[in-house]
C-alpha cells in the first residue's frame, strides 16, 4: 500500500507517519508514504496557492490550478510505475479530507485497505476551489462532525486505521486488537498484573483457565459495554443478530 498525501505541510505528515508502528511498517516495506507539496505545482511567480473567494466571505481558498496539477502529476506517476512494472493500471482513488464528507469508519478502512495506492488531498484555509474537486476527487471523507484547521490530522487518522489492516504491519499481538471492532461490538475490559490493585480484584473467571467460560464472559462484557457506551452500535449489532436467527 502506497499512501500519497497532497498537502501544504509535508513535514507534518512525514513526522507523524515516521514514528511508532507505521514507521516500523515503512522500514519493513509493508507500506510506503510520501507527502507531496501542493505549493511545488503553482504557476504563480510568488508561489501563491490561495486567493479570495468569489461572492465575498471570510478567508482564503486554495486555487484550482496547483491542486489539479499536483493531483494529476501524482496519478500520472502511479500509472507510469504500474506500466513499468507491467502491472494493470486501474483508476486511483483520490480522497478529499473534508468535514463535508461521509464519516469514516472501520468498514471504510477495510474497503480502502484493498487499494494499492491512495491519494489523500488535504485542504487548508476555507477549502479548495470546487472546480478542482470536481475534476479529481473520487471520495469525500470526514473523520467526524467537528471542524479542524486542516486536512493533515484527519488524513493521518485515516492512514493509521487503514495501514494497520495491511498484512505485515501489525505483529500477532497487535493484530488481536482488531477483534474489538471487527465484530461490531466494543472491546471487553482487560486486566494485567497485579491480581489485586487498590483493593480491586481481577474478575475470577479470567483466572479460571476455562477458555470457553472466558470467551462467554468477554462477549457478555462486550455487549454490556456497547449497550451502555454506544447504544447506536448496540442496536445495529442486535438487528444483525436477530436477522441471523
Ligand atoms: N478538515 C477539517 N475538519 C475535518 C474533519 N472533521 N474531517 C476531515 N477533514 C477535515
Amino acid at each position: 500500500m502506497f499512501f500519497h498525501v497532497l498537502t501544504l505541510f509535508p513535514e507534518m505528515i512525514m513526522d507523524g507517519l515516521d514514528t511508532s508502528i507505521l514507521g516500523r511498517a515503512m522500514e519493513k516495506g509493508c507500506i510506503r508514504a510520501e507527502a507531496v507539496n501542493i505549493r511545488d505545482y503553482t504557476l504563480d511567480k510568488h508561489q501563491k496557492v490561495d486567493d479570495y473567494t468569489y461572492g465575498g466571505g471570510a478567508g482564503m481558498l486554495m486555487q484550482a490550478q496547483p491542486v489539479y496539477d499536483c493531483t494529476q502529476a501524482v496519478i500520472d506517476r502511479i500509472q507510469k510505475d504500474k506500466l513499468f512494472q507491467e502491472q494493470e493500471t486501474a483508476s486511483v482513488r483520490v480522497i478529499y479530507v473534508t468535514p463535508q464528507g461521509r464519516v469514516f469508519n472501520q468498514q471504510m478502512a477495510e474497503e480502502f485497505a484493498k487499494e494499492e495506492d491512495l491519494i489523500f488531498l488535504c485542504g487548508h484555509y476555507e477549502g479548495i476551489d470546487e472546480r478542482a474537486l470536481e475534476e479529481v476527487v473520487t471520495d469525500y471523507v470526514s473523520i467526524g462532525d467537528y471542524v479542524l484547521t486542516g486536512g493533515e490530522l484527519p488524513a493521518m487518522v485515516m492512514i493509521d486505521a487503514i495501514a494497520r489492516l495491511v498484512p505485515g504491519v501489525l505483529n500477532n499481538d497487535e493484530s488481536a486488537m482488531t477483534e474489538s471492532f471487527g465484530n461490531g461490538l466494543l472491546e471487553y475490559p482487560q486486566y494485567s498484573r497485579p491480581q489485586v490493585w487498590r483493593k480491586k480484584e481481577v474478575p475470577p473467571v479470567l483466572l479460571s483457565g476455562n477458555h470457553k467460560l472466558i470467551e462467554e464472559w468477554r462477549l457478555e462484557k462486550s455487549i454490556e459495554r456497547t449497550k451502555e457506551r454506544r447504544p447506536d452500535l448496540y442496536e445495529k449489532w442486535r438487528a444483525e443478530h436477530d436477522h441471523c436467527k
